[in-house]
């Protein structure tokens, strides 16, 4: 079934493969493990919040998840893996695509997040997913299980993206599909740049990030994950930009409830300022965004890349 979906299936973009050197020192490794563990830590403080506004999460990103599920070109019938599925997304709505002879797993590197899946799951009554806590360079499952694996803005927060790759290639059966969805460049991304840009007001300018370092812009640049995921192993890679709104029925104060709220870095800063500085910026940030409000109703422009490659 897949060998014959593959030769239905366009190509755009294709990628040469460049080596890239796994050898690391052991004050490498050292900086690198207390990096994953702040991700993660980072993470497991942000799980409350991104159970408490999933439904809002899961309708702003719902467009995402239909492209992932079309670039996999997900049937009825086929096991999909979702790696780093936070409060359960793309895989509860894959969940109903590939209906009760399919079957989803959700995986996850933070407890909380698969418990709120798994919550959310049994709220809606799924029974064809299962779960398991697991980091994305550990996946503890046989070689060759899965038709499909999905991943929905997880891949940039890994510590190293290319062992994560590698190992949702080994457990993607041969001729199966790997598809990924990353935010595009920020300064295409109101959704971003707004807050980012009120912040920025409040507090001494930082010093510029490592582009490498785990953060949600570190495949914007067009080509970027494309080449790694060709690195990796994948074949047929293919890169494609992903234009769309944000919509959602809130408004500009609940959207910066729920910005605030589930972004971590954002969390962080908010806490060090007093009482009046945080209202302000508060102010000033529902003002910013409230050109994309309407009646209630958020729309906001968005730049993703949603990036596929195939197990040979
Ligand atoms: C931006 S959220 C995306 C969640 C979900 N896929 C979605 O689109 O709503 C990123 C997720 O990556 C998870 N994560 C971070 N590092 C991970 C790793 N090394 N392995 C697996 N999951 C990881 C986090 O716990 C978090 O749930």
């Amino acid at each position: 079934m897949r060998s014959l979906k593959r030769r239905n299936r366009e190509r755009t973009l294709r990628f040469t493969v460049k080596a890239t050197s796994n050898a690391r020192s052991d004050s490498d490794a050292k900086s690198s493990d207390s990096q994953t563990e702040g991700v993660l830590r980072e993470w497991r403080e942000s799980a409350f919040y991104w159970q408490k506004h999933l439904g809002t999460i899961r309708t702003m990103f719902q467009p995402v998840t239909e492209a992932l599920i079309k670039e996999a070109d997900l049937m009825e019938g086929e096991t999909v893996l979702d790696v780093a599925g936070g409060s359960g997304e793309p895989s509860l709505t894959i969940a109903e695509t590939v209906g009760p002879t399919g079957s989803v797993t959700h995986t996850d590197a933070v407890a909380e997040m698969v418990t709120a899946a798994e919550s959310e799951a049994q709220r809606r009554g799924l029974t064809n997913v299962t779960f398991r806590q697991c980091a994305a360079d550990a996946l503890p499952f046989e070689n060759n299980s899965f038709d499909a694996v999905v991943c929905r803005l997880g891949i940039m927060f890994f510590p190293d993206p290319l062992a994560g790759l590698r190992e949702m290639l080994r457990v993607t059966k041969r001729e199966g599909v790997l598809s990924l969805a990353v935010w595009g460049k920020s300064d295409l991304n109101p959704f971003s740049y707004l807050i980012t840009n009120v912040v920025a007001g409040y507090f001494e300018a930082a010093a510029p990030a490592d582009p490498n370092a785990p953060g949600a812009f570190r495949f914007a640049e067009p080509g970027s994950l494309a080449r790694i995921l060709t690195d990796a192993g994948a074949v047929d890679v293919k890169e494609r930009e992903f234009k769309f709104d944000i919509t959602a029925p809130i408004s500009p104060e609940e959207f910066w409830e729920l910005r605030s709220e589930t972004s971590g870095t954002l969390r962080e800063k908010l806490a060090t300022l007093g009482r009046l500085q945080a209202n302000s910026l508060a102010q000033e940030a529902q003002e910013v965004v409230r050109e994309y409000f309407s009646n209630n109703q958020m729309s906001i422009p968005a730049q993703m890349i949603i990036v596929t490659g195939r197990k040979p």
